[in-house]
């Protein structure tokens, strides 16, 4: 936990030198005792941000006053323009590079598509659990209205369902480096971070079940989440109690700027910088009972009527999760307002896929586009039919019966069910090629004029 030391360093500059040194010893004896008391304790839901976050500061020194200027937007946002923003919803474009080198590693289209919908669930209070969040916080429950979508359209403007699978030879990753994220180490490179919002899945041990990256104001190529491809969605290969999608969920949250519920310190003094959520002693595991006052982990003395425990920051399980607070949504919806992330709203890269439906037509598009023109025989022109929802960028290429290339012509954007206009042609048989968004199909066609 030298993770406490990097929280409060990024928390409390005003903080004297002297503090500062006496807060260094506490900590050393803390991760003394720690250290003896549980080397054998190998905790689950062990924070692994802070690490990051440590990592990520050593990489550049720059790090932390990137970090400074950029809470200074956000608090400037949060006070001057919260009110007066749009409550629309905003959408985050996702890409997620699914790196196996099992095939149990290797999680299914289903799996994925789960998580989006935790996570739209979640971000928009309409999460199937929100009747256990306690009366007492119900006032201070927040409804993000954030939304995520799965990306149609990959950095060069091909076509892409939004998931790369990429099989590894690395049979797990850490959280000890970002290897995950450099295809030069075993990973997959990020792909824009201002203009997708990138989601790595893996198998990342035993013990770990995520991690993300704060935002700064200058964007880096690492920024986005990672998660063990056990408690990422809510079918398949998920392990209870991380089987609702909210490792997930808890991750979005600290790239969106929010920091642990109980402030990363085992006291009662830090906090998280949100006054609705109550001072929390330390994290909450499990699943308490509510009210939840219990002196470890439990809600500090006059704090309020017990700790947020059910809050998405805490460490509490999957189901016993079901709430940001208000102050938590206008901190993330800063983040998606001031630069470099707002770039993210106007990305544009989603091309309406929103459902499952949509989703399974957009794979199906991509593996096996398949044309059909018709009539056959036929004359003059001919109408085009695909297998796909989405218009589809055309070029028709004739060639004759020997292979001597007859003419060729560009459609953009071509609606399923459109006519092709013909070149003069004789009577014969012709090969039709049809290239759509660079899937190659041949036809032959008799053409009777
Ligand atoms: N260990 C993770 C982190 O600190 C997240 C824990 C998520 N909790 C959960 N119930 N899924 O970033
Ligand atoms: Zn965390
Ligand atoms: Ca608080």
């Amino acid at each position: 936990m030298q993770i406490n030391s990097v929280m409060s360093s990024i928390r409390i500059p005003e903080i004297s030198y002297k503090n500062k040194i006496r807060t260094l010893l506490i900590i050393c004896l803390i991760i003394l005792i720690n250290f003896i008391g549980s080397a054998q304790n190998i905790n689950k839901t062990r924070c692994s941000i802070s690490k990051q976050e440590a990592l990520l500061k050593k990489k550049n020194p720059y790090r932390s006053s990137e970090i400074q200027e950029f809470k200074k937007l956000i608090d400037n946002w949060v006070k001057n323009e919260y009110d007066s923003a749009s409550r629309s919803s905003i959408t985050i474009p996702v890409v997620v590079h699914l790196l196996y080198n099992t095939e149990s590693q290797n999680i299914t289209d289903q799996q994925i598509l789960s998580q989006i919908k935790a996570l739209n669930q979640d971000f928009s209070r309409t999460n199937p659990d929100t009747a256990d969040t306690p009366k007492d916080f119900l006032s201070v429950a927040g409804n993000s209205n954030i939304q995520f979508c799965l990306v149609t359209k990959d950095p060069s403007g091909n076509k892409t369902n939004g998931i790369i699978r990429k099989k590894t030879s690395k049979t797990d990753f850490t959280d000890e480096d970002d290897a995950i994220k450099f295809t030069a180490k075993g990973g997959d490179d990020s792909w824009p971070t201002t203009q997708y919002f990138n989601i790595w899945v893996c198998d990342l041990g035993d013990d770990i079940l995520g991690y993300g990256e704060f935002p700064t104001s200058m964007a880096t190529n690492t920024y986005g989440l990672v998660v063990n491809y056990r408690s990422f969605g809510t079918l398949g290969k998920v392990l209870a109690p991380y089987d609702k999608g909210r490792t997930s969920t808890h991750e979005v949250g600290h790239c969106l700027n929010l920091y642990h519920i109980w402030g990363d310190e085992p006291d009662c003094d830090q906090d998280d910088e949100i006054d609705d959520t109550p001072l929390q002693k330390s994290e909450n595991k499990g699943c308490p009972v509510y009210p939840q006052k219990a002196d470890s982990g439990g809600s500090c003395e006059a704090a309020g009527p017990s700790s947020m425990y059910m809050n998405y920051m805490d460490y509490t399980n999957d189901e016993c999760m079901n709430m940001f607070s208000k102050q938590q949504v206008s901190r993330m919806l800063a983040v998606l307002n001031v630069k470099p992330y707002n770039a993210l709203k106007s990305s544009n890269k989603c091309g309406g896929i929103n459902s499952i439906d949509d989703f399974t037509d957009a794979i199906t598009t991509q593996k096996d586009v398949s044309f059909k023109l018709y009539p056959n025989p036929g004359k003059g022109e001919l109408n085009i039919s695909f297998n796909s929802k989405t218009a589809c960028n055309i070029t028709m290429t004739i060639f004759d019966i020997i292979g001597n290339k007859l003419s060729s012509d560009s459609y953009k954007n071509l609606e399923n069910n459109s006519k092709l206009r013909l070149p003069n042609l004789t009577t014969g048989v012709y090969f039709f090629e049809i290239d759509c968004d660079g899937k190659k199909q041949i036809e032959r066609i008799i053409i009777n004029n």
